[in-house]
Protein backbone atom coordinates (compact mmCIF):
# COMPACT_ATOMS: atom_id res chain seq x y z
CA UNK A 1 0.00 0.00 0.00
CA UNK A 2 2.67 2.36 1.10
CA UNK A 3 5.01 1.32 -1.81
CA UNK A 4 2.40 1.82 -4.65
CA UNK A 5 1.58 5.30 -2.85
CA UNK A 6 5.16 6.45 -3.46
CA UNK A 7 5.66 4.41 -6.85
CA UNK A 8 2.95 6.77 -8.44
CA UNK A 9 4.35 9.95 -6.78
CA UNK A 10 7.56 8.95 -8.43
CA UNK A 11 5.48 8.30 -11.81
CA UNK A 12 4.04 11.88 -11.29
CA UNK A 13 7.38 13.63 -10.88
CA UNK A 14 8.94 12.74 -14.04
CA UNK A 15 5.64 14.16 -15.79
CA UNK A 16 4.96 17.80 -16.67
CA UNK A 17 1.36 18.81 -17.31
CA UNK A 18 1.03 21.68 -19.63
CA UNK A 19 -1.91 23.87 -21.32
CA UNK A 20 -0.27 23.93 -24.09
CA UNK A 21 -0.49 20.18 -25.52
CA UNK A 22 -3.90 17.78 -24.82
CA UNK A 23 -1.38 15.29 -23.72
CA UNK A 24 1.59 15.60 -21.04
CA UNK A 25 4.97 15.84 -22.21
CA UNK A 26 8.14 14.98 -20.25
CA UNK A 27 10.60 17.84 -19.82
CA UNK A 28 13.41 18.22 -17.60
CA UNK A 29 11.68 19.68 -14.54
CA UNK A 30 13.50 22.13 -12.58
CA UNK A 31 16.40 20.03 -10.01
CA UNK A 32 17.45 20.10 -6.11
CA UNK A 33 20.81 20.29 -4.94
CA UNK A 34 22.71 16.89 -3.16
CA UNK A 35 22.19 16.57 -0.17
CA UNK A 36 18.91 19.18 -0.69
CA UNK A 37 17.64 19.02 3.41
CA UNK A 38 19.79 20.09 5.58
CA UNK A 39 18.95 20.69 9.21
CA UNK A 40 21.10 23.43 11.30
CA UNK A 41 22.32 22.76 14.47
CA UNK A 42 21.23 26.15 15.94
CA UNK A 43 17.65 26.03 16.83
CA UNK A 44 14.92 29.12 17.23
CA UNK A 45 14.99 30.03 21.38
CA UNK A 46 11.97 27.81 21.32
CA UNK A 47 9.55 25.85 19.81
CA UNK A 48 7.15 27.33 18.13
CA UNK A 49 4.53 27.20 14.67
CA UNK A 50 2.67 29.85 12.78
CA UNK A 51 5.55 32.47 12.76
CA UNK A 52 5.77 34.68 9.33
CA UNK A 53 9.47 34.87 7.63
CA UNK A 54 11.02 36.83 5.05
CA UNK A 55 14.46 36.84 3.87
CA UNK A 56 15.60 40.72 3.12
CA UNK A 57 19.15 40.23 1.90
CA UNK A 58 22.60 40.46 3.18
CA UNK A 59 22.03 37.68 4.28
CA UNK A 60 19.45 38.28 6.75
CA UNK A 61 16.25 36.65 7.81
CA UNK A 62 13.38 38.04 9.92
CA UNK A 63 10.82 35.86 11.90
CA UNK A 64 7.80 37.38 13.12
CA UNK A 65 5.44 36.08 15.86
CA UNK A 66 4.58 32.66 16.00
CA UNK A 67 2.24 30.57 18.68
CA UNK A 68 3.93 28.51 21.46
CA UNK A 69 0.75 26.64 22.59
CA UNK A 70 -2.81 27.45 22.35
CA UNK A 71 -3.63 30.88 23.49
CA UNK A 72 -0.08 31.65 23.71
CA UNK A 73 1.28 33.60 20.84
CA UNK A 74 4.16 36.14 20.20
CA UNK A 75 5.03 39.13 19.60
CA UNK A 76 8.98 38.83 18.80
CA UNK A 77 11.00 39.35 15.47
CA UNK A 78 14.01 37.06 15.62
CA UNK A 79 16.61 37.98 13.03
CA UNK A 80 18.11 35.31 11.60
CA UNK A 81 22.21 35.42 9.98
CA UNK A 82 22.43 33.08 7.20
CA UNK A 83 26.29 33.29 7.44
CA UNK A 84 27.37 32.31 11.31
CA UNK A 85 23.52 30.79 11.66
CA UNK A 86 23.07 33.06 14.79
CA UNK A 87 19.58 33.81 16.20
CA UNK A 88 18.67 37.48 17.76
CA UNK A 89 16.05 38.98 19.13
CA UNK A 90 15.60 42.32 17.24
CA UNK A 91 12.41 43.79 18.13
CA UNK A 92 8.82 43.45 19.75
CA UNK A 93 5.49 43.66 17.81
CA UNK A 94 2.95 46.16 19.34
CA UNK A 95 0.79 42.75 19.70
CA UNK A 96 0.64 38.81 19.24
CA UNK A 97 0.74 37.89 15.80
CA UNK A 98 0.75 34.16 14.18
CA UNK A 99 -0.51 32.95 11.34
CA UNK A 100 -0.01 36.60 9.38
CA UNK A 101 2.40 36.78 6.74
CA UNK A 102 5.50 39.67 5.30
CA UNK A 103 5.88 41.22 2.18
CA UNK A 104 9.53 43.33 1.50
CA UNK A 105 9.31 46.64 -0.12
CA UNK A 106 13.00 46.82 -0.70
CA UNK A 107 13.56 50.52 -1.61
CA UNK A 108 12.34 51.49 2.22
CA UNK A 109 13.62 48.90 3.93
CA UNK A 110 10.41 48.17 5.13
CA UNK A 111 8.53 44.91 5.86
CA UNK A 112 5.08 44.64 5.87
CA UNK A 113 3.38 42.46 8.22
CA UNK A 114 -0.28 41.93 8.01
CA UNK A 115 -3.11 39.84 9.06
CA UNK A 116 -2.96 36.88 11.72
CA UNK A 117 -4.22 38.72 15.02
CA UNK A 118 -7.34 39.70 17.19
CA UNK A 119 -4.44 41.49 18.88
CA UNK A 120 -3.15 43.56 16.20
CA UNK A 121 -5.52 44.54 13.44
CA UNK A 122 -3.38 46.68 11.49
CA UNK A 123 -0.62 46.57 9.12
CA UNK A 124 2.56 46.57 10.86
CA UNK A 125 5.07 48.56 9.28
CA UNK A 126 8.85 47.29 10.26
CA UNK A 127 11.57 49.50 9.16
CA UNK A 128 14.74 48.10 8.86
CA UNK A 129 18.67 50.12 8.62
CA UNK A 130 19.88 50.62 5.45
CA UNK A 131 22.18 47.54 6.46
CA UNK A 132 19.44 45.30 7.24
CA UNK A 133 20.23 44.12 10.34
CA UNK A 134 18.45 46.55 12.71
CA UNK A 135 14.78 47.49 13.21
CA UNK A 136 14.84 51.22 13.23
CA UNK A 137 11.10 51.30 13.89
CA UNK A 138 7.67 49.66 14.09
CA UNK A 139 4.58 51.64 13.48
CA UNK A 140 0.44 50.33 12.81
CA UNK A 141 -1.05 51.53 9.16
CA UNK A 142 -4.24 51.04 8.03
CA UNK A 143 -6.95 49.30 10.55
CA UNK A 144 -9.14 47.03 8.99
CA UNK A 145 -13.05 46.74 10.30
CA UNK A 146 -12.63 45.15 14.08
CA UNK A 147 -15.10 42.14 12.69
CA UNK A 148 -12.64 41.66 9.87
CA UNK A 149 -9.47 40.46 10.69
CA UNK A 150 -7.82 38.46 9.21
CA UNK A 151 -6.08 34.78 9.90
CA UNK A 152 -3.99 32.43 7.44
CA UNK A 153 -2.94 35.60 5.40
CA UNK A 154 -0.43 35.20 2.56
CA UNK A 155 1.11 38.00 1.00
CA UNK A 156 2.72 38.87 -2.28
CA UNK A 157 4.61 42.56 -3.34
CA UNK A 158 3.89 43.97 -6.65
CA UNK A 159 7.37 45.85 -7.37
CA UNK A 160 6.11 47.73 -10.39
CA UNK A 161 3.29 49.30 -8.53
CA UNK A 162 4.53 49.25 -5.43
CA UNK A 163 1.80 47.69 -3.43
CA UNK A 164 1.26 45.12 -1.12
CA UNK A 165 -2.03 42.31 -1.95
CA UNK A 166 -2.83 40.24 0.80
CA UNK A 167 -5.49 37.29 1.21
CA UNK A 168 -6.55 35.65 4.34
CA UNK A 169 -9.82 34.45 6.31
CA UNK A 170 -11.51 36.72 7.53
CA UNK A 171 -12.16 35.63 11.64
CA UNK A 172 -15.83 35.89 10.79
CA UNK A 173 -17.88 34.81 7.89
CA UNK A 174 -17.50 37.34 5.51
CA UNK A 175 -17.09 35.66 1.97
CA UNK A 176 -15.28 37.85 -0.37
CA UNK A 177 -14.14 39.83 2.52
CA UNK A 178 -10.23 38.74 3.00
CA UNK A 179 -8.85 40.40 0.04
CA UNK A 180 -6.93 43.91 0.35
CA UNK A 181 -4.56 45.94 -1.64
CA UNK A 182 -1.99 48.35 0.85
CA UNK A 183 -0.32 51.63 -1.40
CA UNK A 184 2.65 52.81 1.26
CA UNK A 185 2.73 55.59 -0.87
CA UNK A 186 -0.33 56.94 -0.27
CA UNK A 187 0.04 60.18 1.61
CA UNK A 188 -3.66 60.19 2.21
CA UNK A 189 -2.58 57.22 5.87
CA UNK A 190 -6.05 56.03 5.63
CA UNK A 191 -6.43 55.09 2.60
CA UNK A 192 -3.62 52.96 2.22
CA UNK A 193 -5.64 50.22 2.86
CA UNK A 194 -8.31 49.02 0.81
CA UNK A 195 -10.57 46.24 0.42
CA UNK A 196 -11.31 44.83 -3.07
CA UNK A 197 -14.50 43.52 -2.86
CA UNK A 198 -16.49 41.11 -4.86
CA UNK A 199 -13.30 39.46 -6.24
CA UNK A 200 -13.12 36.70 -4.44
CA UNK A 201 -16.49 35.02 -4.46
CA UNK A 202 -15.91 32.73 -1.03
CA UNK A 203 -13.50 32.97 2.24
CA UNK A 204 -10.14 31.33 1.65
CA UNK A 205 -7.26 30.35 4.09
CA UNK A 206 -3.64 30.11 3.13
CA UNK A 207 -3.52 30.77 -0.52
CA UNK A 208 -0.16 31.08 -1.59
CA UNK A 209 0.48 33.72 -4.04
CA UNK A 210 3.46 35.42 -5.87
CA UNK A 211 4.00 38.57 -8.25
CA UNK A 212 5.02 38.02 -11.59
CA UNK A 213 7.13 40.80 -13.01
CA UNK A 214 7.46 39.83 -16.02
CA UNK A 215 3.62 39.50 -16.81
CA UNK A 216 2.66 42.22 -14.06
CA UNK A 217 -0.11 40.05 -12.71
CA UNK A 218 -0.29 37.99 -9.29
CA UNK A 219 -1.10 33.96 -9.18
CA UNK A 220 -3.10 32.07 -5.87
CA UNK A 221 -2.47 29.20 -5.73
CA UNK A 222 -3.86 26.24 -4.24
CA UNK A 223 -5.56 27.38 -0.17
CA UNK A 224 -8.35 26.03 1.89
CA UNK A 225 -12.13 26.87 0.91
CA UNK A 226 -13.26 27.89 4.37
CA UNK A 227 -16.58 26.69 3.81
CA UNK A 228 -16.03 23.21 3.24
CA UNK A 229 -12.57 22.50 4.35
CA UNK A 230 -11.90 21.81 0.47
CA UNK A 231 -8.13 21.85 0.02
CA UNK A 232 -7.70 23.64 -3.38
CA UNK A 233 -5.99 22.70 -6.82
CA UNK A 234 -6.71 25.79 -8.64
CA UNK A 235 -4.32 28.70 -9.69
CA UNK A 236 -5.88 31.84 -9.98
CA UNK A 237 -4.38 34.77 -12.45
CA UNK A 238 -5.06 38.46 -10.82
CA UNK A 239 -4.14 41.77 -12.98
CA UNK A 240 -4.18 44.30 -10.84
CA UNK A 241 -4.74 46.82 -13.78
CA UNK A 242 -8.49 46.11 -13.89
CA UNK A 243 -8.78 43.87 -10.44
CA UNK A 244 -10.36 41.07 -12.41
CA UNK A 245 -9.43 37.39 -11.49
CA UNK A 246 -9.34 34.70 -13.73
CA UNK A 247 -9.30 30.70 -12.86
CA UNK A 248 -6.46 29.16 -15.18
CA UNK A 249 -7.08 26.42 -16.58
CA UNK A 250 -4.45 24.43 -15.06
CA UNK A 251 -4.40 22.81 -11.82
CA UNK A 252 -1.76 22.13 -9.17
CA UNK A 253 -0.12 18.25 -9.17
CA UNK A 254 -2.08 18.07 -5.43
CA UNK A 255 -4.52 20.19 -3.42
CA UNK A 256 -2.39 22.29 -1.04
CA UNK A 257 -3.65 24.61 2.17
CA UNK A 258 -0.15 25.34 3.95
CA UNK A 259 0.67 28.10 1.09
CA UNK A 260 4.07 27.74 1.89
CA UNK A 261 5.39 29.38 -1.93
CA UNK A 262 8.73 31.36 -2.78
CA UNK A 263 8.99 32.44 -6.39
CA UNK A 264 12.34 32.12 -7.83
CA UNK A 265 12.18 35.49 -9.72
CA UNK A 266 15.69 34.72 -11.64
CA UNK A 267 13.75 31.56 -13.37
CA UNK A 268 10.63 32.31 -13.70
CA UNK A 269 9.19 29.54 -11.52
CA UNK A 270 7.26 29.21 -8.18
CA UNK A 271 7.79 26.51 -5.55
CA UNK A 272 5.15 25.38 -3.60
CA UNK A 273 5.94 23.26 -0.35
CA UNK A 274 3.63 20.33 -0.37
CA UNK A 275 3.30 17.68 2.57
CA UNK A 276 0.64 15.10 2.44
CA UNK A 277 1.60 14.49 6.25
CA UNK A 278 1.49 10.57 5.19
CA UNK A 279 2.66 9.24 2.10
CA UNK A 280 4.56 11.97 0.30
CA UNK A 281 6.86 15.06 0.94
CA UNK A 282 7.28 17.51 -2.56
CA UNK A 283 8.01 20.95 -4.21
CA UNK A 284 4.95 21.45 -6.47
CA UNK A 285 6.50 24.19 -8.97
CA UNK A 286 4.23 26.60 -11.51
CA UNK A 287 6.16 28.38 -14.44
CA UNK A 288 3.56 31.18 -15.26
CA UNK A 289 5.65 32.06 -18.73
CA UNK A 290 4.67 28.63 -20.06
CA UNK A 291 1.82 27.61 -17.37
CA UNK A 292 3.60 24.40 -16.98
CA UNK A 293 3.21 22.93 -13.53
CA UNK A 294 5.48 19.88 -11.81
CA UNK A 295 6.42 18.07 -8.85
CA UNK A 296 9.74 17.42 -7.08
CA UNK A 297 9.79 14.91 -4.45
CA UNK A 298 11.47 15.06 -1.56
CA UNK A 299 12.73 11.79 -0.54
CA UNK A 300 14.28 12.07 2.29
CA UNK A 301 12.05 14.73 4.09
CA UNK A 302 9.46 12.19 5.84
CA UNK A 303 12.36 12.41 9.21
CA UNK A 304 12.40 15.68 9.29
CA UNK A 305 8.76 16.96 7.99
CA UNK A 306 7.11 19.97 9.89
CA UNK A 307 3.84 22.14 8.72
CA UNK A 308 3.46 25.65 9.34
CA UNK A 309 6.86 26.65 9.53
CA UNK A 310 7.88 30.23 8.40
CA UNK A 311 9.16 30.33 5.03
CA UNK A 312 11.85 32.68 3.71
CA UNK A 313 13.52 32.26 0.55
CA UNK A 314 17.42 33.37 0.14
CA UNK A 315 17.11 33.79 -3.44
CA UNK A 316 21.32 34.72 -2.30
CA UNK A 317 22.24 31.24 -1.88
CA UNK A 318 18.71 29.79 -3.04
CA UNK A 319 18.15 28.04 -0.40
CA UNK A 320 14.05 27.73 1.51
CA UNK A 321 14.49 27.97 4.91
CA UNK A 322 11.94 26.62 7.41
CA UNK A 323 11.51 28.25 10.90
CA UNK A 324 9.69 25.70 13.42
CA UNK A 325 6.39 24.89 12.70
CA UNK A 326 4.70 21.70 13.85
CA UNK A 327 2.88 18.82 12.56
CA UNK A 328 -0.50 16.82 13.71
CA UNK A 329 -3.37 19.46 14.95
CA UNK A 330 -2.74 23.24 15.90
CA UNK A 331 0.26 23.36 18.12
CA UNK A 332 0.75 19.80 19.23
CA UNK A 333 4.20 18.93 18.86
CA UNK A 334 5.31 22.10 17.75
CA UNK A 335 9.85 22.66 16.80
CA UNK A 336 12.45 24.64 17.35
CA UNK A 337 13.82 23.52 14.09
CA UNK A 338 15.73 25.58 11.86
CA UNK A 339 16.03 23.48 8.34
CA UNK A 340 16.44 24.34 4.60
CA UNK A 341 16.33 22.91 1.09
CA UNK A 342 19.08 23.87 -1.05
CA UNK A 343 17.89 24.49 -4.97
C1 LIG B 1 -8.87 23.26 -20.79
O1 LIG B 1 -8.07 22.09 -20.93
C2 LIG B 1 -8.78 20.93 -21.33
C3 LIG B 1 -7.84 19.74 -21.28
O2 LIG B 1 -6.58 20.05 -21.83
C4 LIG B 1 -9.37 21.18 -22.72
O3 LIG B 1 -10.11 20.05 -23.11
C5 LIG B 1 -10.27 22.39 -22.68
O4 LIG B 1 -10.74 22.70 -23.97
C6 LIG B 1 -9.52 23.60 -22.11
N1 LIG B 1 -10.45 24.72 -21.95
C7 LIG B 1 -10.15 25.95 -22.30
C8 LIG B 1 -11.20 26.98 -22.05
O5 LIG B 1 -9.08 26.26 -22.79
C1 LIG C 1 26.38 20.12 14.12
O1 LIG C 1 26.93 19.52 15.29
C2 LIG C 1 27.55 18.27 15.05
C3 LIG C 1 27.91 17.65 16.40
O2 LIG C 1 28.51 18.62 17.26
C4 LIG C 1 28.75 18.48 14.14
O3 LIG C 1 29.38 17.26 13.87
C5 LIG C 1 28.25 19.10 12.83
O4 LIG C 1 29.36 19.40 12.00
C6 LIG C 1 27.47 20.36 13.09
N1 LIG C 1 26.86 20.79 11.86
C7 LIG C 1 26.92 22.04 11.43
C8 LIG C 1 26.20 22.34 10.15
O5 LIG C 1 27.49 22.92 12.04
C1 LIG D 1 26.45 37.74 10.18
O1 LIG D 1 27.50 36.82 10.33
C2 LIG D 1 28.69 37.21 9.66
C3 LIG D 1 29.68 36.06 9.84
O2 LIG D 1 29.94 35.83 11.18
C4 LIG D 1 29.19 38.52 10.25
O3 LIG D 1 30.35 38.94 9.54
C5 LIG D 1 28.10 39.58 10.13
O4 LIG D 1 28.51 40.77 10.76
C6 LIG D 1 26.83 39.09 10.76
N1 LIG D 1 25.78 40.06 10.54
C7 LIG D 1 25.04 40.56 11.55
C8 LIG D 1 24.00 41.54 11.15
O5 LIG D 1 25.19 40.23 12.69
Amino acid sequence: MHFFVKSVVLIKSVLVFTLLGNFCTTLASPSLADPYVVVLNTTLPQPFTYPAAIYVGNGLAYILGGSVRESSHLNTIYRFNTSDESITLAGILPGYVYTGDCVFYPEENAIFHFGGSWNVPNVLRITLSPELDRVLEIITEGTINEDNYLLFTRGAWDSSRKKAYFLGKPSYYHPGKGFFEFDPLNINVPLRLKLIENVWPFDVANVASFFDESSGKLYYLGGSKWENSEDLDSIYQFDPSDSSLTLLNVTLPYPDDNGHLFWDKENGIAYIFEDSKITHSGLMWFKPGTMEVGYIPLEHFMEYTAFRFGLAWDWDQRRMYMFGGNYENWWEHATDRIQYIQL
